[in-house]
């Protein structure tokens, strides 16, 4: 700027200088976008030495109308740069006031739930099997006859394909009436060796009494390899009831009958209400023993149905019954509240 107007470039100077330390000393954002009219308007001190250009020579304009442009770029650069560090400061404020921290507890407690006994009961049992190497495979409740009866060596005219005991859809299908369909499922989509249980609901034409209901939760189990044993069987039935019950209660295999198992078993467990001392006792119904599931050895029909080799494997089953178990857990006299859902009765269990 050698040939220009010393007092213009003077004057440019002082215009940049003050625009520079104005733009540094604004404390916030407002007061920044405030200054921007006084300092880069049309009107500012530096834009109106643009009108002094006309009292230079044409020699002196270009050098001077780009020092003004140079100052007025700088000044312009300065505001950006302030902009954007006070708006993330703004920004970081505001995030820092509004930021809530979601893991500190609420002012007033929640009302919480619990797991219902009855559910409880079965991750116990579920539990219990899988420590002992069993996996757990699920089958659907609307069953076909073939699967819930024939493949399970009940002939149509066996007793309990009776319309009484079971609910019968459109189609050739029913509501499962236990569990056991799992196993022809389960046997005839894997090969041997298989260890299952299956927990699940299933519906029968029960009367609803303490021990009943038309609804109700069994767990089955099976396992096929080759030398399998009714020692295997109560071996692990015996194991799996003192490690839900401890040694307090005695048990008892009581010989039965199943199409799908031979021999069969029923499986008792002491009355916990009278230890058989009652006759008159409601739960036991004087017998002193509440029977909590059936089970046998597979019989080989069942195995031939889905294609295995009798000869070669052999296997036992089960199936128990959750709502007696759960009865025999909590010492509940009837099953009756664990459909009734009384907050009353499920908070105990909280
Ligand atoms: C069966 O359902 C056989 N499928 C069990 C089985 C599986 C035997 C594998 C052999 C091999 P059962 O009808 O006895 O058997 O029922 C088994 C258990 O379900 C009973 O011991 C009882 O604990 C429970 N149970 C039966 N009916 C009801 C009912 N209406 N309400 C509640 N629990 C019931």
């Amino acid at each position: 700027m050698t040939s220009l107007d010393s007092s213009l470039e003077s004057n440019l100077k002082d215009a940049e200088d003050q625009a520079i330390s104005a733009i540094a000393s604004a404390a916030d954002l407002k007061a920044l976008e405030a200054l921007k009219p006084e300092i880069l308007g049309k009107k500012s001190p530096i834009r109106s030495l643009m009108k002094r250009l006309g009292e230079l020579t044409p020699e002196e304009r270009p050098a001077a109308g780009q020092a003004i442009n140079g100052a007025a770029i700088r000044v312009e650069q300065a505001y950006a740069a302030r902009h954007e560090k006070l708006s993330g400061e703004a920004m970081a404020e505001r995030i820092q006031k509004e930021t809530i921290d979601v893991t500190l507890p609420g002012s007033s407690p929640l009302p919480r739930g619990s797991v219902h006994p009855l559910v409880r009961t079965l991750d116990e049992m579920v539990r219990v099997f899988v420590s002992m190497g069993y996996e757990v495979a699920t089958g659907p409740e609307v069953e076909s006859e073939y699967n819930n009866f024939d493949a399970l060596n009940i002939a149509a005219s066996h007793p309990a394909r009776d319309m009484h005991d079971t609910f019968y859809l459109p189609g050739g299908l029913i509501l499962r009436t236990h569990t056991s369909p799992v196993q022809v499922r389960h046997m005839l989509s894997h090969k041997p060796p298989v260890a299952i249980i299956s927990p699940g609901r299933v519906y029968r034409v029960d009367d609803v009494d303490a021990t009943h209901s038309p609804v109700f939760h069994q767990l089955e189990g099976l396992y096929v390899d080759r030398e399998v044993s009714l020692a295997h069987l109560k071996g692990t039935l015996q194991e799996f009831l003192r490690t839900m019950f401890g040694a307090g209660l005695s048990t008892r295999f009581r010989p039965s009958y199943f199409p799908f198992t031979e021999p069969s078993a029923e499986v008792d467990v002491q009355c916990f209400v009278c230890r058989g001392t009652q006759k008159s006792c409601r739960v036991c119904k004087g017998t002193g023993w509440i029977e909590v599931g059936g089970a046998g050895m597979v019989h080989p029909k069942v195995l031939e149905n889905v294609g295995y080799d009798s000869n070669e494997v052999s296997g036992f089953a089960f199936g128990l019954g959750v709502e007696r178990f759960t009865m025999l857990k909590y010492g509940l006299s009837s099953m009756r509240p664990l459909y009734e859902n009384d907050v009353r009765f499920l908070r105990q269990f909280a």
